[in-house]
Parts: C-alpha cells; sequence; structure tokens
C-alpha cells in the first residue's frame, strides 16, 4: 500500500462502520487525514503540511529520528517484561527520578495516562487505609471508570450524572473567571480553605479523605495556573486529613513549562507531591506512562500482599524510547526552547489582546498558553462560537489549534517544544485578521 493509502472517502465510510461512533474526529465536517509527521508538522494525504500547535504527546518534535532508532533497535534485539532483570528498566527508573525530587524514588510503569491514574488511587487507597477523593472541578484525569467517576469533564456530560459519594469536588483554582480572582491578594488560601472545608465537611459525614488529585496546570479544565501557595496549602489540609496529594503531570510534564521540569515545581521548592502521575509526552507517542511515588507508600502497596503486574508496563523497547526522549530534550535543550519561544508567543498574544477586545486573558507557562475568548471582558460571556470559528478557519489555512475549558473558548496552545518563533509568528500573523473579521461581524449585527 502507498503511503496515501485508501481514498480518503472510503477510510471516512470504514471508520463510519467499524470504529465506535463514541470516538470523536476533529473537523467532523471535513476531518484531515493524516499521513507522515516530522518536528512540529504534519501532512496530509495530499502532501499539505499543517503547523501542529497542539500536539503535547509528540513532545520533542513527530517521529524524532533519536527516539524511532531506540525503539526501532531495542525491538529488534529484545522485548519481554519487567519479571526478568533488564538494564533499561532500572536505568530509566533511575533517569526519570533524577528529574525529581529526592522522596520521590520509587517507579510503576504503566501504558496511559489513565492507567497510572488509576494506579495512583490504589496507592492512595492502600497507603491511607482512607477512600474519599477531593478532585477539581472541570478536572479531566482519564477514561476508565475510577477515573470518570473523579473527572467533572466527563461526568458532568451524562444526564443522569450522579456524582460518586465518595468524590467531592473543590473549585478550580482558576483566577481569572473562578470564585476568586487574582486581584484578592490571598486567592491561594481563599481556593484552599475551600478545600480545608470540604474535608470538614467529609469529616462530619464520617467518611476520610484518601486524596487530592489535581493536574499540575488544568489542561482540559481552560489552560488553568494555579496560584502559587495553593498546592503547599491544599497538602497541608490533605495530609493533616490522613491524605495524599496526588499531582496529574501526564499533560504538562517534562520540560513544557520552561522554567522547571515538572510543572508542579511551579508552586515552589517547599511543594513535593506524594504520587506524580506522567503519561503523553513520556514517549513521543509510543504507549507508555508512569506513578513515581515515596519508599513508604510504595512499602505500604506491598504491604497489601498482592503483586502487582503490568504487562507491557517498563517493558524494554518502552524504556529505550524513555530514555531517547530524556536524551533529545537535554541534547536539543528544549526545555530552554519552551521557556524561550512560550515566552515569545506569549508577548505576541498579548499584543493582540491590546487590538481584539475578543481576547479576554492569556496564561501560560513556556509552552502551555491559553487565549480566553470572552464577548464582554467586565461580564466574561464566553466567546464560545468565536472559539470554534477561529479553530476551523485556521484549519483551513493548515495551522491546527483547539478550543477547550468548560465554555470551550480557550484557545489552547500546546506544540512539540521544537516550535520556533517563526512558528509563534506566522500562527499569530493567521489569527489577527480571523479576529478582525469576527469582530466586524458582530459590529455589523448591531
Ligand atoms: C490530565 C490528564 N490525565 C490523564 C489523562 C488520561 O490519559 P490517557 O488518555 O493516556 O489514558 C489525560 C488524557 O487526556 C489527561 O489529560
Amino acid at each position: 500500500m502507498s503511503l496515501d493509502g485508501l481514498e480518503k472517502k472510503k477510510t471516512i465510510d470504514l471508520r463510519k462502520k467499524h470504529i465506535g461512533p463514541s470516538c470523536k474526529i476533529f473537523f467532523s465536517h471535513d476531518p484531515i487525514k493524516i499521513v507522515k509527521a516530522k518536528g512540529q508538522y504534519m501532512y496530509d494525504e495530499k502532501g499539505q503540511r499543517y503547523l501542529d500547535c497542539i500536539n503535547n504527546v509528540a513532545h520533542v518534535g513527530h517521529c524524532h529520528p533519536d527516539v524511532v532508532k531506540a525503539g526501532a533497535e531495542q525491538m529488534g534485539l529484545l522485548n519481554t517484561n519487567t519479571r526478568f532483570l533488564h538494564d533499561n528498566l532500572v536505568l530509566y527508573a533511575q533517569r526519570l527520578q533524577a528529574t525529581l525530587p529526592d522522596k520521590l524514588s520509587v517507579c510503576y510503569f504503566v501504558n496511559s495516562g489513565s492507567e497510572a491514574n488509576d494506579l495512583a488511587l490504589r496507592l492512595a487507597w492502600q497507603y491511607t487505609g482512607n477512600k474519599d477523593i477531593i478532585t477539581l472541578e472541570n478536572a479531566y484525569h482519564g477514561h476508565v471508570s475510577s477515573l470518570i467517576d473523579i473527572s467533572p469533564y466527563k461526568f458532568h456530560q451524562l444526564s443522569d450524572a450522579e456524582q460518586s459519594h465518595f468524590v467531592h469536588v473543590a473549585p478550580s483554582p482558576d483566577v481569572y473567571r473562578g470564585k476568586y480572582s487574582a486581584d484578592r491578594p490571598d486567592a491561594a488560601t481563599a481556593y484552599a480553605d475551600e478545600v480545608k472545608d470540604i474535608i470538614e465537611k467529609v469529616h462530619k459525614k464520617g467518611h476520610k479523605i484518601a486524596a487530592f488529585i489535581a493536574e499540575s496546570l488544568q489542561s482540559c479544565g481552560g489552560q488553568v495556573i494555579p496560584p502559587v501557595g495553593y498546592f503547599q496549602q491544599v497538602a497541608e489540609h490533605v495530609r493533616k486529613a490522613g491524605g495524599v496529594f496526588i499531582a496529574d503531570e501526564v499533560q504538562v510534564g517534562f520540560g513544557r513549562v520552561g522554567s522547571q521540569f515538572w510543572a508542579f515545581q511551579l508552586q515552589g521548592d517547599d511543594f513535593v507531591p506524594d504520587i506524580v502521575t506522567m503519561g503523553k509526552p513520556i514517549g513521543n507517542g509510543h504507549p507508555m506512562s508512569c506513578v513515581v511515588t515515596t519508599r513508604e507508600v510504595a512499602e505500604a502497596f506491598m504491604s497489601s500482599g498482592m503483586e502487582y503486574f503490568n504487562t507491557f508496563g517498563g517493558n524494554p523497547v518502552s524504556c529505550a524510547i524513555g530514555l531517547a526522549v530524556l536524551d533529545v530534550i537535554e541534547k536539543e535543550d528544549l526545555q530552554g526552547n519552551a521557556l524561550r519561544v512560550g515566552q515569545y508567543l506569549t508577548n505576541v498574544l498579548e499584543k493582540q489582546k491590546e487590538k481584539h477586545p475578543l481576547i479576554g486573558d492569556i496564561r501560560g507557562r513556556g509552552l502551555f498558553v491559553g487565549v480566553e475568548l470572552v464577548k464582554d471582558r467586565v461580564k466574561l460571556t464566553p466567546a464560545t462560537a468565536e472559539a470554534q470559528e477561529v479553530i476551523y478557519k485556521l484549519k483551513e489555512q493548515h495551522v491546527l489549534l483547539s478550543a477547550d475549558g468548560p465554555h470551550r473558548n480557550v484557545l489552547k496552545f500546546k506544540p512539540p517544544l521544537c516550535f520556533t518563533t517563526e512558528d509563534a509568528d506566522l500562527v499569530v500573523e493567521k489569527i489577527d485578521p480571523i479576529l478582525k473579521g469576527i469582530c466586524l461581524l458582530a459590529a455589523d449585527a448591531l
């Protein structure tokens, strides 16, 4: 079969026939068929190039040759499971640990972000002996049953949604649209006190807290950057109640935020989670993920008496790929690039904000940037349809961007870390006339 493969219509027909209808596709009225990719670019069946501003999985660039080579070479040599000794497993665990605070020293390798978070819950339940979980508004932590329960982003989509009695939802620490805004000097404390109140209510019901789980920066929840000090205070309340702090780094880890390797480190050196979960970028597209925790939590998990075995987690091929990803991040200074290009992108977007009243807020760290569109900068009325229009018009011009958040009005930038300042200029040059056009149409309609 050629690289082009099937005629596009045939691919669509077969997909409709054989793939579950709830598996959604981007741009459903005219989906894109991607047949190859390199760096920050993807190519369709006609060879047309798309600039990829959203793919945080292809972290070091699509099909990076060093990563492909590492995987292919190990695949030609051996692939097996963690019941055999293998250097790749221990060397990778050691390398990953070196990026984390000392206390986080024990790894469990799994295959997806969902598996990582599900295991994190099991660790928390076993270690604390408690059951209840505190999660954040609009959070998404994965697609398996245990995680749908703690993912308001998902369970709110069900018309007959019934929140599990052991799950408690705290306000998202969103200082733009949330309950407490950035102009409050104590926003971090105000949001953390909400968690404290939940803990008190849980105790009154006779329940006990096992864990607080949050993404270090909320992604699907609308590119939310929690105020500094929030995690420290939450951790204090949760630990006092006998629970643990789980930081979900599935979207935002591995240098994306630029100034630090892990996004939870943005809160300061005095904050260390008890469990960290990783996924997406860890294997640059190869399905692998990891849970890292403390020796104490791991010993407690061991004391249950049950073996932990995962057929594919931590296999020599995955670990070779994981090592190659870390090598490329270092060799190409991709964390530094995320910091520099992210800052540049934020600056050029800020200039757009001066021109276009539709832009309500620009927030980000490194190459994790959100642009919130609003119809009114005082009332913060979400500009949902407008955000969709930006996305669709950009797609017509071969730039891939997405919109998310509870109102689907936040334009999300989370490109491969090889994104350049020229790429930033290109996308912003295209956004500018689109926003101008939307404004003119709105004025005409008055
Ligand atoms: C924050 C977060 N955690 C966990 C997951 C689940 O990861 P996966 O789709 O690899 O199971 C996702 C997926 O989008 C995510 O965004």
